[in-house]
């Protein structure tokens, strides 16, 4: 290994030395750069992996916004697909937000331990209902008597309008035709196990699981474990909780009574119904997470889902990261204006520079045992880079609001292909739903609260997966380059450079003209 002379130590400093030495300068991403270490990391061995909480583990440190025009279950599927987490946002009803929670709980896993069964006293219109009703994306149900004893099959084939008024037992296959497996005989590797059923029985898609009293305690479909086992040659690996399905976080506003007061009732009643799906992560998500009621909301979920993993914010100090942890948040988020849509500072005057907001939670959540994340205004995987030598995640709005996942309309303008991006501040959002989560009730909205958001469009951009797999890629390559094979020693490698405007402009292309059309650039 080369000797590190002196002369570097005292230009390349570590985060504690060079934000001591830069405050009370404000600084962001594009103000600092990481200098390079030694490094025997090749950047694909590198493990991106993190630890947010006791329950949960990502394989990549990204989380998509709960942004109304960034996380519905289509983005929250993608993102935990990838190996990372969405968090469904909160303007929508209820009753929506549990079905979002539903489609992405029940998306792909192996072994389904609680399967959804019907009884043999409905008709395939009840079926039809419970379809709809719940969001689910599956039509098959196992048919069980009311001591769960398995009955039969009612295959996809026969869920049809057409047949509603038909008994669900005049379609089912009976007991003696469905395959079955014994809870006992699954052995090890519940995958391996269904992998090998579903080749030796050719045509076969479902697999249910009994116990030694005939009673139904699982289910596997071929589609899930085919998806799974092909999953296995991908650098990103999903994102999956113990019983194998997707990992998924919602965000929550915090309902208020008519004199002002939290209602608990509400609040609890929503979280426990979507953790009854599944729900892995809830997040109490506000402008002003240094708050009484955020504080409160905080210290009433940690009291009544003890194991949940709770995260709240936004906040930008220390005492913030330290409050919030001391209510019971397990993740803290970190930002205050610097999301690409956010207009906070400009309006209300307020807000920190996010590399130095990350510095100052960072130093109380390593006190505290918390874990942080960067929540805005990153633009590029640089920034995502810089960020993880403080953090252990970060928050994605405006570099996943054009993916094709991403909930927005797509508009097209003079040929290009455009999806709306709104901040959840924008009066267009907040009438939505979102006024609380910057303080406002929603009859306050265009009279005595002011938009901390705009409206605006993004480029159409490809897949979640090209999109995570360009970022994921830089990420690496920033490991690599300081000579990190995990995340861990990213934090304790880094060394910051405080950067000039002449230095940013040196750090972009420049003194060229960029030729966009690669198959130009090829030929
Ligand atoms: P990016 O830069 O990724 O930022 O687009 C997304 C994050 O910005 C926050 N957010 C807002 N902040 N006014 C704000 O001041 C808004 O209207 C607004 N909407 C979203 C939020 O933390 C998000 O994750």
């Amino acid at each position: 290994m080369t000797k590190y002379p002196s002369m570097d130590k005292e230009i390349f400093l570590p985060a504690e030395q060079f934000f001591e030495q830069t405050k009370p300068t404000g600084l962001t991403f594009d103000d600092i750069s990481l200098a390079t270490r030694y490094s025997d990391v090749l950047p694909s061995d590198a493990n991106l992996g993190t630890q947010l909480s006791e329950n949960i583990s990502l394989n990549l440190p990204i989380l998509s916004s709960d942004m109304d025009t960034v996380t519905e279950s289509e983005m929250a599927i993608a993102m935990a697909l990838c190996g990372g987490l969405g968090i469904l946002h909160y303007n929508m009803s209820k009753r929506q937000q549990l079905k979002e929670v539903t489609r992405v709980k029940y998306h792909v896993h192996g072994l389904i331990q609680d399967p959804i069964t019907i009884t043999a006293d409905k008709l395939i219109g009840d079926v039809l209902g419970l379809i709809d009703q719940k969001g689910f994306q599956f039509r098959t149900f196992p048919i069980v008597e009311d001591n769960g004893k398995l009955l039969g099959l009612l295959p996809g084939r026969v869920v049809k309008h057409r047949y509603r008024s038909r008994k669900v037992t005049d379609g089912m296959l009976a007991r003696n035709e469905v395959y079955t497996v014994k809870q006992t005989d699954i052995g090890e590797d519940p995958i391996q196990t269904a992998d090998r059923f579903f080749s030796e029985h050719m045509g076969i898609h479902k697999l249910l699981v009994v116990d030694d009293n005939d009673k139904l305690c699982g289910l596997y479909t071929l589609s899930d474990i085919e998806r799974i086992i092909g999953e296995a040659g991908n650098h990103l690996k999903p994102a999956r909780d113990h019983n194998f399905r997707l990992l998924c976080g919602a965000a929550v506003s915090i309902p208020r009574l008519e004199d002002g007061k939290i209602n608990q009732d509400e609040l609890i009643q929503h979280v426990g119904e979507m953790v009854q799906q599944g729900l892995n992560l809830v997040a109490v998500s506000t402008a002003h997470g240094h708050t009484q009621g955020v504080g409160d909301a905080t210290k009433i979920l940690r009291k009544e889902f003890a194991n949940l993993t709770i995260m709240a914010g936004n906040v930008t100090s220390g005492e913030g990261v330290e409050f919030l942890g001391d209510c019971g948040a397990d993740i803290i988020k970190v930002g205050q204006g610097p999301g690409s849509i956010c207009t906070t500072r400009i309006v209300a005057g307020v807000g920190i520079p996010q590399m130095s907001a990350l510095y100052a939670a960072s130093c109380k959540a390593k006190k505290k045992g918390l874990s942080i994340v960067a929540d805005g205004g990153i633009t590029k995987s640089g920034d995502i880079v810089k960020a993880l030598t403080l953090t252990d995640g970060v928050i994605c709005g405006s570099l996943l609001a054009g993916c094709k996942e991403a909930p927005g309309r797509i508009i097209e303008i003079e040929g290009k292909y455009y999806k709306q991006y709104r901040g959840m501040g924008s009066l267009e959002a907040m009438r939505d739903g979102s006024a609380a989560r910057y303080g406002h009730s929603a009859k306050d909205v265009g009279a005595k609260s002011a938009a901390e958001g705009i409206e605006a469009l993004k480029e159409v951009a490809g897949s979640v997966t090209e999109t995570i797999n360009l970022l994921a890629g830089g990420i690496r390559s920033g490991m690599g380059y300081l000579g990190a094979s995990n995340l861990s020693e990213l934090k304790s490698n880094a060394r910051y450079v405080r950067v000039t405007p002449a230095g940013q402009k040196e750090s972009s292309p420049h003194d060229v003209i960029e030729i966009k059309n690669s198959e130009f650039s090829r030929s």
